[in-house]
């Protein structure tokens, strides 16, 4: 059976496919662009969005702002006139500039998690944009769908739940995930049906969309068929030529098994989903001794610089173990030994490095 189109307000994408942002560097123009041509939409992570740019060392805040347009400027060239946006994390330094740039940009979506988005709506105001917050529980999604309701008199035009098996950083405690894996099911069902309290109340239609360990065409039957509108898959566009990705971090995945992929101690106080490598490695060998210190702290791994990637109340060089931005900067710097390689729980299934367009023909028949 052919896949339904997906709606959001007054867009469709062929394909109810939304490819999640990946940072830092992961999507970018050419897999955001790509996956928008082929019908799906494409999404650029706001997260150090500038750090290929001269500029960057000297001044990574404005140089992240200032590439937001000229990233999605790019993939609008080639994207054939299909849907893109932009991931922006609430923990970024400076969320509220980075969520203004991306609508200046001419965004057609916004997903924002890794916190709670609340003020979201007053960012985007009147603007065209489309917003969805990422949401892992019904708790989250009852708390920004109220608030967003009663604060502006407004409610989320999609809404992306993203479950355990993801990649990055995840919305569950570390001892949790079992539990959530088995429960995520109940859960997606519940905040469906919460939505669909908004649906009536703001008399439109919500999608709501599933994110985590999505990888075949079963999975998104099976998501579907829980009542959802689409799916959000990342891990599985990491093994495309398109993916914005330097073929070394790539490898990574093509050799990766089953085992080689855990939960990580991260500075932003979530649990990260990972590749292991000598930069895991390290991490899991000096927590315990680190944990034992009082602050100030020495990190596991020495900072170099500051490039003010999370809101500074979020991120105390005092007493983080690394700097997230470097760790997932070597990654994509040729470093990847020592860098963060952030995967879903399907890493290892990348078994050789395809296009979009042929996910898309896999899935879409
Ligand atoms: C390498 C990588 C980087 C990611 N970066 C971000 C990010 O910057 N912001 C975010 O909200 N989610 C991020 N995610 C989560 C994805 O957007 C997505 O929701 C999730 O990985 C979906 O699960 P899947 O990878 O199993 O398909 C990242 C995931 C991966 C694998």
């Amino acid at each position: 059976m052919k896949l339904p189109e997906l709606k959001i307000g007054e867009l469709t994408a062929k394909i109810p496919v939304i490819q999640g942002g990946m940072g830092i560097g992961i999507s970018l123009n050419r897999l955001a662009g790509t996956v928008a041509a082929e019908g799906g939409i494409g999404i650029l992570s706001t997260a150090q969005i500038g750090f290929q740019e001269d500029k960057f060392q000297r001044a990574s805040v404005r140089t992240n702002l200032q590439t937001i347009k000229k990233q999605l400027d790019k993939a609008r060239s080639f994207a054939k006139g299909g849907i893109l946006g932009f991931n922006v994390m609430v923990a970024s330094f400076r969320y509220d500039d980075v969520v203004r740039a991306t609508v200046e940009a001419g965004a057609d979506v916004i997903i924002s998690g890794a916190g709670l988005p609340m003020n979201l709506p007053d960012l985007v105001g009147d603007a065209k944009t489309k917003i969805a917050p990422i949401v892992s529980s019904v708790k989250a999604a009852k708390l920004i769908l109220r608030n967003w309701a009663k604060k502006y008199n407004r409610t989320a035009d999609f809404v992306v739940i993203e479950g355990p098996k993801a990649g990055g950083h995840l919305g569950f405690k570390a001892d949790q995930i079992d539990e959530a894996i088995l429960g995520m099911d109940d859960e997606v069902v519940k905040i469906i049906a919460h939505v669909k309290e908004y649906e009536e109340k703001f008399n439109m239609k919500i999608p709501v969309i599933f994110a985590g360990g999505v990888w075949d065409r079963s999975d998104i039957d099976h998501y579907m068929g829980l009542g959802c509108s689409g799916v959000q898959m990342a891990t599985r566009f990491i093994g495309t030529q398109e993916c914005d990705a330097p073929d070394d971090f790539k490898d990574r995945f093509l050799k990766a098994t089953e085992d080689d992929i855990h939960l990580t101690t991260s500075p932003v106080g979530l649990p990260g989903r990972a590749i292991d490598n000598k930069f895991t490695e390290t991490i899991t060998n000096g927590v315990a001794a680190y944990k034992a210190q009082e602050a100030p702290k020495t990190p596991i791994i020495p900072i170099a610089k500051c490039l003010n990637c999370l809101q500074h109340k979020l991120c105390d060089r005092k007493t983080i173990p690394y700097c997230i931005s470097e760790a997932l900067l070597n990654s994509v710097e040729h470093n990847t030994d020592m860098g963060l390689i952030f995967s879903g729980t399907n890493g290892y299934r990348i078994n050789e490095i395809t296009t979009v367009k042929a996910i898309f023909d896999e899935i879409a028949v």
